[in-house]
């Protein structure tokens, strides 16, 4: 397998260089001292990509580190790696798949492999005129998406992220948890007759997601409603699956697009619902601009392969533990929950490819809030915590309204928070007392639109390939998720029936207690 050829990160030739490095000059590194000393350092250290512009000079970084972690990337064979997976090679080899989402966001004609490109392009158009369909259908008010994990998180953040392009008059849920509070809520406000249910699963086979559909059904008939075929559709790579479970019209896609990387896939329905097929069409030209970015910068000007390599001095010569991310946006309220997604169940893995236990960290703990609203939470932690933890500000210069007293107060925040991590303020008190030197990114849009969104995901869906890929570990499968279902299916009738045989006296008193 071509990718196993590649030294893990501790294995390459500059790893060693980067430790002296930490040891001399990176622990102590100060950033207010380079900003004031270097007068080439907001440029080097900023990089226009497509539709999203980087200012990284607010880092723990400066260009002799840069430097080695760039000849790291070059040791592990990043750029190679990056072209298995626009070849189309299985990178995936926990489950022999392939990884070409990037293929769901090329144009017709493009490069990848053609077979697949041409099927990708098959199925984007009849899925797109359905949902011309939809929108043009006066009577379908409610979209309820049914669905969880890549299924859920991806489509639901875009369309929150996009609700200036969402014609008034339709509604968008999104129901996930198998907590039955969530769909009766939204069935409480719903009818059979204006609703259309897309039932979301690249597996049609995951718990929580199958419990809702049959609720949902079950509701749609006891109110009467008849036309499952109209009501219905299911966005899936299981098309059997949801033939069996009665409903007519499918979307499907295929095994080389990891359930986190799907939004661009059938999964993507409700945000084609939402938005239209031209502005999804852009959401995808956003993504390829960034896909052809990635695939042809040279690294040192290459947005997602550098900001993997802050990550990995971040979170392997620092020790940092986490990244906060606050999009000045409230439109982008979901995306931190996205990127947990993306980020955390791609990168946290303890193994690396060959399943040898890896000897340093990989994926951070991944959070955070829109601004303002962290500000007046969590923001007392970052300026005077014990922790560093490097903060990544997204910040959009043009509104999405037209309230014009808000954005100057708005852009003023972001600015300011960022300035005020890294500045600090003396206070021989102690109390008031800002250490400053905590660690910023500022990303920054022209605009929240399609395009500079599915720019912006890209750029995220390739850090995290550029980190994973320097890790050595397998980005594109996830185990852990599994034992959890496993047990669950052990315990459910144990609840009903109160046979606690066999296990650990912790659960056993658990299920005892709440044992119906
Ligand atoms: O959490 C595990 C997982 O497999 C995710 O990777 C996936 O996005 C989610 O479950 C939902 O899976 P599916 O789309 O098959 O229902």
């Amino acid at each position: 397998m071509a990718t196993q050829m590649h030294p893990r990160c501790d294995q390459a030739a500059a790893w060693g260089a980067l430790q002296r490095r930490f040891a001399s000059e990176g622990r102590s590194f100060d950033a207010r001292h380079a900003l004031r000393d270097d007068a080439g350092r907001v440029q080097r250290f900023s990089q226009q990509a497509p539709f999203v512009f980087a200012d990284m000079s607010k880092n723990l970084i400066d260009a002799a580190t840069e430097d080695l972690l760039l000849q790291l990337a070059r040791d592990c064979g990043l750029e190679a790696q990056r072209d298995a997976m626009f070849r189309g090679d299985p990178i995936n080899a926990t489950e022999g798949r392939a990884v070409m989402h990037f293929l769901l966001r090329t144009p017709q004609g493009g490069e990848g492999p053609a077979q697949e490109l041409a099927e990708v392009h098959r199925t984007l158009e009849p899925m797109l005129a359905y949902a011309e369909s939809v929108r043009a259908d006066s009577q379908i008010t409610d979209v309820v998406n049914i669905g969880i994990g890549g299924s859920d998180l991806g489509p639901q953040m875009a369309v929150q992220a996009l609700d200036s392009f969402v014609a008034p008059g339709r509604r968008f849920h999104f129901v996930s948890n198998v907590d039955g509070h969530e769909l009766a809520g939204v069935l409480r406000g719903l009818k059979p007759r204006s609703t259309l249910f897309l039932i979301a699963s690249k597996t049609f086979t995951t718990l929580e997601t199958m419990t809702n559909a049959r609720s949902a059904r079950q509701w749609f008939q006891s109110q009467g409603g008849t036309d499952i075929a109209r009501h219905f559709a299911a966005l899936t790579t299981n098309v059997g699956a949801a033939a069996d479970f009665g409903i007519e019209r499918t979307f499907g896609f295929w095994d080389w697009v990891g359930g986190r990387y799907s939004l661009w896939s059938a999964i993507g329905l409700p945000i084609a619902i939402a938005v239209g097929a031209e502005n999804f069409r852009a959401l995808l030209a956003g993504a390829h601009a960034m896909d052809r970015h990635f695939r042809t910068e040279p690294l040192e000007r290459n947005l997602p392969a550098r900001m993997a390599l802050l990550d990995l001095w971040y979170r392997n010569f620092h020790g940092f533990g986490s990244r906060s991310v606050a999009p000045y946006h409230s439109a982008l309220r979901r995306l931190p929950a996205y990127l947990q997604q993306l980020e955390m169940e791609s990168n946290g893995k303890r193994v690396d490819r060959e399943g040898q236990v890896v000897p340093y960290g990989t994926s951070p703990v991944v959070w955070g809030e829109p601004g303002t609203n962290g500000q007046h939470a969590y923001f007392q932690m970052l300026h005077q915590g014990t922790d560093v933890i490097p903060v990544e500000f997204i910040a959009v210069k043009e509104p999405a309204h037209t309230l014009r007293e808000h954005h100057p107060q708005l852009l003023a925040n972001v600015l300011a928070q960022a300035q005020a991590l890294m500045q600090g303020k003396a206070d021989p008190g102690g109390h008031k007392h800002f250490p400053g030197n905590r660690p910023s990114t500022m990303l920054l849009l022209d605009r929240l639109e399609p395009q500079s969104l599915g720019a912006l995901i890209a750029l995220y869906e390739h850090r995290v390939f550029c980190a994973g890929a320097l890790w050595g570990i397998n980005s594109f499968d996830q185990w852990g998720v599994e034992l959890g279902k496993v047990l669950a299916r052990d315990i459910a009738p144990r609840l009903a029936s109160g046979d606690t045989a066999g296990l650990d006296a912790s659960t056993a008193m658990l299920i005892r207690r709440l044992a119906s």
